[in-house]
């Protein structure tokens, strides 16, 4: 969602401002705007409503300066448009802000008491008239001053005219970075924004606030405590945050999948014990002996690859396991049990939904790991302990290899849970097996990706779609429909095959068709019998299946290679990914921004 970038040093930070917003554009934004301070010593400011090139395209002439702040907006507070994007300034102040001020309208209406007129509609401009009416001299005070009295989340960067060496960040609830340059310091609220110039990195903590120069920074807390921070380097190179000749980061992401699932499985298979090394659950055989049930929590993607997830823990360790969007979780005042384990999954580790169910759990006592993507993200942060997925940046909206990768980390935890429970060192010898084939058989259904653009064409004309899977297929179904409907814009149902006939066959005619999950396994014939309804009422049917299948049943079928019946979710998930990227491209959509979709949902 929204995205903050800023540089304070010695040369013109326009061109950075507009480079690092443009790296932020993945994350979902309606308009964007920069500030910066002139050499005459005021605040310049450049709004527009759209997209970062339409801001850098109508940039007015001789527009420089030092330091600058940059944001890209979601609209939360108040419609897109050139007033409401950011910064908001007031007087010599000039904010970025991203999060949501609970008690903006109560602040609003006190500041108005004293004179103060407002722009915007935002609640993010209550800031600036808030830092800009403290009496205090330094701008990091002033800061600290107005934040006392705000209830809500930010991360926040703020310039001021009358203090022309120093930047100040702050932080509760929405990430800020800190790039360490030579004699030149950036933030940001992704690490996205500054892989082109540092890889020298500080992530503030909620509560923080830090005065940033072009020299160096100090950070301390709201009550001016001075805190100590460590620099991490950012692990990942500047490559993987460009399409390296793909046109679009969904397809490169799709075809990172084989390299990202080796990531996720390095140094975790122990072929000693048949078993899965997780060094970072921070729980012992012992501590995992006692849990009698395990619930995943995540929202779009990541619930359905929790759900993957539940079954294989259910298949392999025989606990009971089930998943629930987090974004429901959150609300129904859950009971919380001491013996069952909660597992939060987030590729952002940012997604608010998601943080707030880890928060709920922490607070009644629950135990929780998270599986994450994002190093050092505020869901890491807050989980007891868990996996880190390894997948690499994902910069289109539509998670793909973070999907794989998190079923990948699923069949890890399982595995290891397993052997510590009944699993047999045979069957712990199979998963090991079938685990180290998953990435060469991605390659071999990347290899057919052809055959899926042909199907895909063909399906871009309907209306509608039905996707159908059983048990361990329905997961699959499930994110196969989400994957479409984000971007292709076709409305798509995911259903248990099960349950089609108590309901939905109502719609199957031939202008519906259906993608049915259909695997060799101890289901097979009765998703055969599916298919067969499914053809009686003469419904187009796309296959995805480890053979070949009756033409009768099925107009195309998609092959995929048979791995272990527990895995095979995993692999019948890719051709769904190439199908939706596929349909979206051949109907023309903007495949890594899709309509009215965020990477990272950091609001409620
Ligand atoms: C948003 C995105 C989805 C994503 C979900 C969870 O809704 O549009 O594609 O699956 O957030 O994101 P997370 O970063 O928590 O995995």
């Amino acid at each position: 969602m929204c995205g903050i970038v800023a540089h304070i040093g010695s040369r013109d930070c326009v061109p950075i401002l507009l480079e690092g917003l443009a790296r932020l554009e993945y994350r979902g934004y309606d308009s964007a705007g920069i500030a910066v301070l002139s050499r005459s010593g005021e605040v310049r400011v450049h709004k527009a409503k759209g997209r970062v090139a339409d801001l850098a395209a109508g940039l007015p002439a001789r527009f420089k300066g030092s330091p600058g702040i940059g944001h890209t907006r979601w609209a939360t507070h108040g419609e897109p448009s050139d007033v409401n994007a950011h910064p908001h300034v007031c007087g010599p102040i000039a904010i970025v802000h991203n999060g949501i001020i609970e008690n903006a309208d109560e602040l609003r209406a006190k500041l108005s008491v004293d004179g103060a007129v407002f722009a915007s509609e935002t609640d993010s401009e209550v800031l600036a008239h808030l830092i800009a009416a403290s009496s205090a001299d330094d701008l990091e005070e002033a800061v600290r001053q107005a934040l006392t009295s705000v209830v809500g989340t930010y991360g926040i960067v703020v310039l001021d005219a009358r203090h022309p060496d120093v930047i100040v960040a702050a932080r509760n609830g929405s990430p800020v970075v800190l790039g360490l340059g030579d004699k030149e310091m950036f933030v940001a609220s992704d690490v996205a924004a500054l892989v082109r110039y540092t890889r020298q990195v500080v992530h503030l903590d909620d509560g923080e606030v830090a005065a940033v120069r072009a020299d160096g920074f100090v950070t301390s807390t709201l009550d001016a405590q001075t805190t100590i921070k460590k620099p991490s380097t950012i692990d990942t190179d500047a490559a993987s945050y460009d399409a390296e000749g793909y046109t679009h980061f969904m397809r490169k992401e799709i075809h990172e999948q084989p390299r990202a699932v080796e990531r996720a499985l390095r140094g975790r298979l122990d072929s000693r014990f048949h078993t899965a090394h997780l060094g970072g659950l921070n729980m012992d055989a012992r501590q995992l002996r006692e849990i009698r049930r395990v619930l995943v929590l995540g929202c779009g993607s990541a619930y359905y690859s929790g759900q993957v997830g539940a079954q294989l823990i259910e298949d392999l360790a025989r606990i009971p396991a089930a998943a629930e969007p987090a974004s429901e979780f959150r609300y129904r005042n859950p009971v919380v049990e001491a013996d069952t384990l909660y597992v939060g999954v987030s590729q952002s580790g940012e997604t608010y939904d998601t943080l707030a169910a880890v928060q709920e759990l922490k607070r009644k006592g629950g135990q929780v790991l998270g599986v994450v993507n994002s190093v050092g993200s505020a869901i890491a942060r807050e989980c007891d302990g868990g996996m880190y997925l390894h997948a690499g940046p994902e910069i289109s909206v539509t998670s793909t290899k973070t999907f794989t990768a998190t079923a990948v980390a699923f069949a890890l935890l399982a595995l290891h849970l397993g052997r510590i429970h009944d699993l047999s060192p045979a069957d712990g010898r199979r998963i090991i097996a079938g685990l180290h084939a998953v990435p060469g058989q991605i390659e071999e259904i990347l290899a057919g990706e052809q055959h899926v653009a042909d199907v895909a064409a063909e399906l871009a004309n309907a209306k509608g779609m039905f996707f159908v899977g059983r048990v361990r297929g329905y997961p699959v179904a499930r994110e196969g429909a989400q994957k479409l409907k984000e971007v292709s814009y076709l409305h798509a149902e995911a259903y248990p095959a099960s349950e089609l006939k108590h309901g939905p066959l109502a719609l199957v005619n031939p202008e519906l068709p259906t993608v049915a999950i259909v695997p060799s396994d101890e289901l097979f014939d009765k998703n055969l019998s599916t298919l067969g309804e499914i053809r009686a009422r003469r419904g187009p049917v796309i296959a995805v299946a480890h053979t070949d299948l009756d033409p009768k049943l099925a107009d195309h079928v998609i092959r995929v290679p048979k791995n272990e019946p527990e895995l095979d979710p995993i692999l019948l998930s890719v051709p769904l990914q190439m199908l939706a990227y596929h349909a979206a491209v051949a109907l023309g959509n903007d495949v890594d921004k899709p309509r009215n979709l965020a990477k990272s949902v950091t609001v409620e």
